[in-house]
């Protein structure tokens, strides 16, 4: 999709739209022949200019075209996830009437100065377009694929420099959540631990300044990553752990990014029911977002060491996968108890966690999972969970995720749950013994998680919720979202 600014606006494309605040009741650039047709749906309150309400109408000149005057609501209202949803009504509405090129005529944001600056104006709505027209159609006939939008000429009153910038940043982020889309959409059968190693070698050919090792089976085994080995012992696919080396500042000191890859989560023997199991080829979706976001940071030349890692293994129920009693040692030397092999997110991140500290010595380590579903029960779709016991990370997690419209809402990492989940028989045990078993379970897979750090400042993110929808919403359909990508880019651009 073209994204194209051009300072006035005639109207020759296929769909004009043109945007308008409740309190303005006049939409600007309106040719004079359909003017008096809007003043009459403004004062018989047809078309209120209420946020996301669409009115449309045809104009014959200069030449014929379906004209759509989107409501943006109040000016008081306006936010940028606002803009993002915006973009996404009119790329979904132009999509539907089968255009291709469109004019959109924005004036009205920009006048809001003080608001917002050009540039988060000009990123949202590129961020809006782009995840907007993203579908995943790999497995469509040609002839049932929808058209995708070719060009949009974006009409500003004041073309500045600023707005271009945003709108090449906007693009950069949200092809980089389309790219972990793609790998969290796609089928179980294809996206193996094996192919999650491919595209990060793939990553390594194109950018000079990225490097990756893979630890595979003998050498977890010698490093002794068990907890990762016996997650992945029920499965034919080898299990990797995939380090990629971002080398952006040598004399920085490293924050590791650290993706759950399970590529599909059967439960394991603590097998998951019909209705929770089908959805399970997005349990990568950590890993995904954490590939994504390295080849991103590659390509912008971030001044920064990132490393990620991504501990990658299917949850099976082979004949040689783990029992549930089973006692397992993990890397750091901590006994664990696999009290439901279907808590196996927080095992294999306990490895790759410990494991990175100690190769890396980083300053802070973020890691980002599909760990409970508790985590959708607390928060739906429309944030991720925060548990981190830095509050200065957190509060630097949470402002990122507000202005990317990627958002995390913390949940508390209190005292009283550190002892939750001791072991009676082992040091640990990884689902809780204390109250119903049920009972915060977002925070008690970060209280796990805890028991890993050494060093560094810490955040865990469980995406469980953000990563995958089962309704469309406005700028995101219906799928795999891109949880994570867009939150951790502009956190690492913040700290440029
Ligand atoms: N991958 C699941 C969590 C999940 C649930 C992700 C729903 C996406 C949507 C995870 O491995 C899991 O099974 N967690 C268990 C933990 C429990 C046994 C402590 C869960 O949430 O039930
Ligand atoms: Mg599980
Ligand atoms: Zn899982």
């Amino acid at each position: 999709m073209k994204l194209i600014p051009q300072p006035t606006l005639t109207h020759s494309a296929e769909v004009v739209i043109i945007s308008c605040f409740e309190e303005d009741q006049h939409p600007v650039g309106l040719p004079p022949s359909c003017a008096e047709e809007m003043s009459q749906a403004f004062r018989s309150k047809i078309f209120t200019a209420k946020f996301g309400e669409i009115y449309s109408t045809i104009i014959s000149e200069p030449k014929k075209a379906k004209v759509l005057i989107i409501g943006l609501g109040k000016k008081k209202e306006l936010t940028l996830e606002r803009v993002r949803r915006t973009a996404g009504k009119i790329v979904t509405a132009v999509k539907s009437l089968q255009h291709q090129t469109v004019i959109v005529s924005l004036p009205e944001l920009l006048r809001l100065n003080g608001f917002f600056t050009d540039e988060e104006i000009g990123r949202s709505l590129a961020e809006g377009f782009l995840l907007g027209d993203y579908t995943f159609e790999k497995y469509l006939s040609a002839e049932k694929k929808k058209k995708e939008i070719d060009t949009i000429f974006l009409v500003w009153t004041k073309s500045t420099e600023r707005i271009g910038k945003g709108l090449k940043l906007g693009r950069v982020v949200a092809e980089a959540a389309n790219c972990a889309r793609d790998l969290v959409n796609d089928s179980a059968s294809v996206i193996t631990p094996a192919h999650l190693e491919k595209t990060a070698r793939d990553f390594a050919k194109t950018h000079k300044n990225i490097t990756v090792r893979v630890l595979n089976k003998e050498e977890l085994q010698k490093e002794g990553l068990n907890l990762l080995l016996g997650v992945s012992a029920g499965s034919y696919q080898p299990p990797k752990l995939i380090l990629i080396e971002y080398r952006g500042d040598k004399s920085r000191a490293p924050i590791v990014l650290v993706g759950k890859g399970i590529t599909f989560d059967s439960g394991g023997y603590n097998l998951k029911p019909t209705k929770s199991i089908e959805e399970m080829k997005t349990d990568m979706a950590g890993a995904a977002a954490v590939l994504s976001i390295m080849g991103t940071a590659a390509e912008l030349g971030l001044h920064q060491n990132i490393i990620g890692v991504i501990p990658a293994c299917e949850n099976m129920i082979g004949g040689g996968a783990q029992r549930p009693g089973d006692i397992v040692r993990a890397y750091n030397g901590k006994n664990v108890e696999i009290g439901n092999t279907d808590a196996e997110g927080r095992l294999i991140l306990a490895d790759a966690i410990a494991y990175a500290e100690k190769k890396y010595q980083p300053k802070i380590i973020i890691d980002l999972a599909t760990l409970t579903g508790a985590c959708v029960v607390a928060l739906g779709y429309y944030a991720a969970g925060l548990v981190s016991p830095d509050e200065q990370l957190s509060a630097e997690l949470r402002e990122a995720g507000d202005t990317s419209g990627d958002r995390v809402w913390s949940l508390p990492f209190y005292e009283e749950y550190q002892d939750w989940m001791n072991g009676t028989i082992s040091d640990l045990i990884n689902i809780t013994m204390k109250g119903k078993g049920y009972e915060a379970g977002a925070v008690l897979g970060a209280v796990f998680l805890r028991q890993f750090v050494e060093k560094a400042a810490w955040a865990h993110i469980d995406i469980a919720g953000s990563a995958y929808w089962a309704v469309p919403g406005d700028y995101i359909q219906r799928g795999a979202t891109g949880s994570g990508v867009r939150i951790l880019l502009y956190y690492l651009l913040r700290k440029e």
